[in-house]
């Protein structure tokens, strides 16, 4: 299968430019069976107000946006995870949304909020969800999760071959270190689609990655330029968790060591 990113500038605030990019770079990933996109990609990352988290937001059932990225699926043959401002009832969700011809299929709802998101978003309240989507099994985790050993660990025991990351990163550099190690230690592909440009005082770091199950780098975008990027994955690969002729990854493993985990320090 061929797995990829769109790695560009969400306009804060201006769904439809935000959806006239895409529906100029997408195109660009045809051939591809799944593409991640960054987060909050239909509303834009730093609101001034809550006013304006809430305004930019939408509901799953209800959303323009959701509704072209399913005609580009249609369109293309492939599947979407992108990050979503939901709003479902009186709150809102720092969301990953998975796409496929036939529409909407899931959501994964951030369960590590960043700095200000704590000011708009609920923290997820629907753990880890893995959904199969034939070419392979996806889980969905959104930029800050990344630095939750826990939460990747999870999504690889529940069957992930692939982890979609979608991500408006500022902190330099460092998940883009740690990407290709959860890969590694967790024998999954991982897809990190982060953001370029700036919000009020925020810069977000581009170099959007893809690791295998080996922590190998498959490939990783520029720092500051609009990029979409397509490569071969094996889901076989991810599916071997064998780390040598007499050590498995799950089957070595000693939870009756690791409750404290559990108890919360
Ligand atoms: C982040 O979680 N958006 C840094």
């Amino acid at each position: 299968m061929k797995i990829g990113f769109v790695q560009f500038a969400p306009a804060l605030g201006r769904l439809e430019a935000t959806m006239q990019a895409l529906e100029r770079l997408i195109p660009r990933a045809a051939g591809a069976s799944l593409l991640v996109l960054p987060e909050l990609c239909n509303s834009g990352y730093n609101f001034r107000s809550a006013e304006e988290a809430w305004r930019t937001s939408e509901e799953v059932g209800d959303s323009v946006f959701l509704r072209l990225l399913a005609s580009l699926c249609r369109e293309h043959g492939f599947h979407i995870v992108s990050g979503f401002n939901e709003r479902q009832g009186d709150h809102l969700y720092n969301s990953a949304v998975l796409v496929g011809p036939d529409g909407y299929v899931g959501r994964y709802r951030k369960l590590h909020l960043f700095m200000n998101e704590k000011d708009f978003f609920e923290p997820g309240d629907e753990g880890l969800p893995v959904f199969d989507i034939g070419a392979c099994r996806l889980g969905m985790l959104v930029c800050f999760d990344w630095i939750f050993p826990e939460a990747w660990r999870i999504l690889a025991m529940k069957g992930a071959d692939v982890i979609c990351h979608p991500s408006n990163l500022v902190l330099p550099g460092l998940a883009q270190r740690a990407v290709p190690i959860r890969a590694l230690t967790n024998r999954v592909y991982v897809v990190t689609a982060n953001r370029i440009g700036s919000e009020g005082d925020l810069t977000f770091t581009g170099m959007s990655t893809i690791a295998d199950p080996k922590g190998d780098l498959l490939a990783q975008a520029p720092p500051a330029e609009e990029a979409v990027t397509v490569v071969d994955a094996d889901v076989g690969l991810a599916r071997d968790k064998k780390i040598t002729a007499r050590n498995d990854l799950f089957a070595d493993r000693r939870p009756d060591a690791y409750g404290m985990l559990l108890a919360g320090g």
